[in-house]
């Protein structure tokens, strides 16, 4: 059963260029336990699909659709049932661990005033599960780092004092927005680990926001690649590394270091991702995608079921079986 079931979800911002739509028919569906991967490049609209989700959208934004949790849509919700939510069932690791630890606060005060207003908890209580949760983290020497400023951490810790921040009322899910890009390779290896054994460990439904496939690939049962604001393909990670249907999928991949290749042919996608003001009138890869005819340029194709496999949703006009060569070249097998 689906804890968080995403329905045509938009997102568009009033702006003085006019109106931008960052977000447009995102549907996805989260069961619990799952972690489902959202790709790709920088302003494909990752991050308004979750901060639409969770309430958090700047205040030239709009949504539409709907996200349902537990039966309830969190975008009709009043803001004081979505805070009671938010940071308690549902709660979110930022790219930034500095955006959102406070400064003056002692990591251990931001703890524990969470616990004291959502959990009702003693402070003493709050300060035991406070260090069980930094320890659980791997902060080493919890008992006594509990005590300090953020400032006192370095990246690397402060992203872990972050998960254990977001885990702190144990959500059944856990959303992180590109929670290791600003860390060194091994850190984030680390926290990508790390994140794994606390699902195994609490069961956490996981939405992992990246540009980066390869921390998908460890991660995430499914995944939903984003250009443009528009989903272009969505299935089960297996599927998509495996027999990737979409033009943009294959160009992602195609920029993945691989083992068994020696990395000098590593290929970016050419171009850049369109201005989200001026976007054209068809599929939004159109401008970059090396397979784009007139129809591509005109008509937006839409999600469907690939031809070639039921499972995969994919929205692109060029035939699935017109790309089977070009996936196989790419395809992480
Ligand atoms: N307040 C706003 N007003 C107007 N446009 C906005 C606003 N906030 C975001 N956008 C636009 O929405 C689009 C999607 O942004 P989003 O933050 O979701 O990108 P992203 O996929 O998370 O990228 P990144 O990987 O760089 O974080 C971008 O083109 C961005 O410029
Ligand atoms: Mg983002």
């Amino acid at each position: 059963m689906s804890l968080l079931k995403v329905n045509n979800l938009g997102v568009q911002f009033t702006t003085n260029d006019g109106i931008v739509s960052a977000v447009n028919g995102v549907s996805f569906d989260l069961e619990k336990g799952q972690t489902l991967g959202i790709v790709g490049e920088s302003g494909s609209g990752k991050s308004q699909t979750v901060l639409a989700m969770m309430g958090l959208l700047a205040r030239n934004g709009k949504t539409s659709g709907e996200a349902v949790y537990n039966g309830k849509n969190l975008l009709t919700m009043s803001p004081s049932e979505l805070n009671r939510i938010r940071g308690d069932r549902v709660s979110m690791i930022f790219q930034d661990p500095m955006t959102s630890l406070n400064p003056y606060l002692t990591v251990e005060r931001q703890m524990t005033e969470v616990l004291e207003l959502h959990k009702g908890m003693t402070r003493r209580e709050a300060k035991k599960r406070a260090i069980e949760l930094l320890e659980a983290v791997r902060i080493p020497e919890a008992a006594r780092r509990v005590d300090m400023y953020p400032h006192e951490f370095s990246g690397g810790m402060r992203q872990r004092v972050m998960i254990a921040m977001a885990l702190l009322c144990e959500p059944e899910v856990l959303i992180a927005d590109e929670p290791t890009t600003a860390l060194d390779v091994t850190v984030q290896a680390q926290i990508l680990t790390l994140l794994k054994d606390l699902q195994r460990d609490f069961g956490t439904s996981i939405i992992m926001i990246t540009h980066d496939l390869g921390v998908v690939a460890g991660l995430c049962e499914k995944v939903m690649v984003m250009y443009g604001g528009r989903v272009m393909e969505y299935g089960t990670a297996d599927e998509i590394f495996y027999q990737p249907s979409h033009p943009y999928t294959i160009g992602l991949l195609g920029a993945l270091p691989r083992l068994d290749h020696d990395g000098s042919e590593l290929v970016s996608i050419p171009g850049n991702p369109p201005n989200m003001a001026r976007m054209p009138k068809g599929c939004p890869f159109s401008e970059r995608c090396a397979h784009a005819s007139d129809r591509c340029v005109n008509e937006l194709p839409p999600l469907a079921a690939s031809a070639l496999n039921p499972h995969i949703l994919r929205a692109c006009h060029k035939p699935a079986a017109e790309l089977v060569n070009e996936a196989r070249e790419v395809a992480h097998v």
